[in-house]
């Protein structure tokens, strides 16, 4: 009954919890691939390979569908995976889509020619990865015209995030917001484009002041899913759900109870 989730540590968990709220009776397999995080600062084939690797695990464990809750992967792995070929009956899902309809009003589907929309100026924070891979204004320019985007590579904060030191996340986050202040002084809308932002929320929300909306992935995944599910209810497979590691499932254990606020345990991957 499970669904495989999968982040390069705990990001994807920010996804998860969503997904899990909306959907209380489908089982989640989440696969944290701590040992190798974080993807942000590895090139496009590291990328491909570790998240090749994970992903296969998961469908060899029964689940049909796979969500990368994690935009480094889904920027620098999703596409090439799909051109390769996915096993028959098995499917990989990324988490860009999702946030790109929301941001352009856009419904599932909706292929019809990029137009204007309301928001015209958009900050991306996301892993050096993801920014230079453009993946995301790739995917924007296929729905909407006339929208500037300025990205801002954040640097450290994942390593911080999955060393549980917010105190450091958190001034990480304040740099990134001047530095991308510096370049877009009033954006209208902030994106926040890896899966472990969420968990940083309010210090993003804080540094850019209350007149910016920002777009966080957990609720616009869950929904996504939801519909997705009920439009393809055999990609629910067949295996049982959990928390994997490829780290110390001890610690992996002690910053996720600590991130979620309830006891989740993580066993090797
Ligand atoms: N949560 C991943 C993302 O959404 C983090 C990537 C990393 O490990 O650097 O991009």
């Amino acid at each position: 009954m499970a669904v495989g989730i999968f982040d390069s540590g705990l990001g994807g968990l920010t996804v998860l919890n969503a997904a899990q709220k909306r959907l209380p009776d489908v089982g989640f397999l989440y696969y944290a691939d701590s040992l190798h995080a974080p993807y942000g600062v590895r090139d496009a084939d590291d990328i491909y390979n570790l998240t090749r690797t994970a992903v296969q695990n998961l469908w060899d464990r029964g689940c049909n569908l796979v969500i990368l809750a994690c935009n480094t992967a889904s920027a620098a792995a999703l596409r090439r995976m799909q051109e390769a070929g996915v096993p028959e009956g098995k499917r990989v899902l990324g988490v860009f889509v999702p946030l790109i309809e929301a941001l352009t009003e856009r419904q599932w589907g909706d292929n019809s020619p990029p137009r204007e929309v309301e928001v015209q100026h958009v900050a991306l924070f996301a892993t050096p990865a993801t920014v230079s891979s453009r993946a995301f204004q790739r995917e924007l320019a296929f729905r909407a015209i006339g929208v500037d985007v300025e990205a801002q590579a954040c640097g450290g904060v994942v390593d911080a995030i999955e060393e549980g030191d917010m105190i450091l996340a958190e001034a990480l986050v304040r740099s990134h917001v001047d530095a991308l202040k510096r370049k877009m002084p009033e954006p209208q809308a902030a994106i926040l484009g890896c899966t472990h932002y969420p968990l940083m929320a309010e210090a993003f929300q804080q540094a850019l002041g209350p007149d910016v909306k920002v777009y966080s992935q957990g609720d616009l995944v869950a929904e996504s899913l939801t519909d997705y599910l009920q439009r393809h209810p055999n990609m629910l497979g067949d295996s049982a759900g959990g928390f994997l590691t490829t780290g110390k499932p001890g610690v992996v254990t002690d910053r996720a109870t600590q991130f979620l606020r309830r006891q989740i345990t993580f066993e090797a991957a």
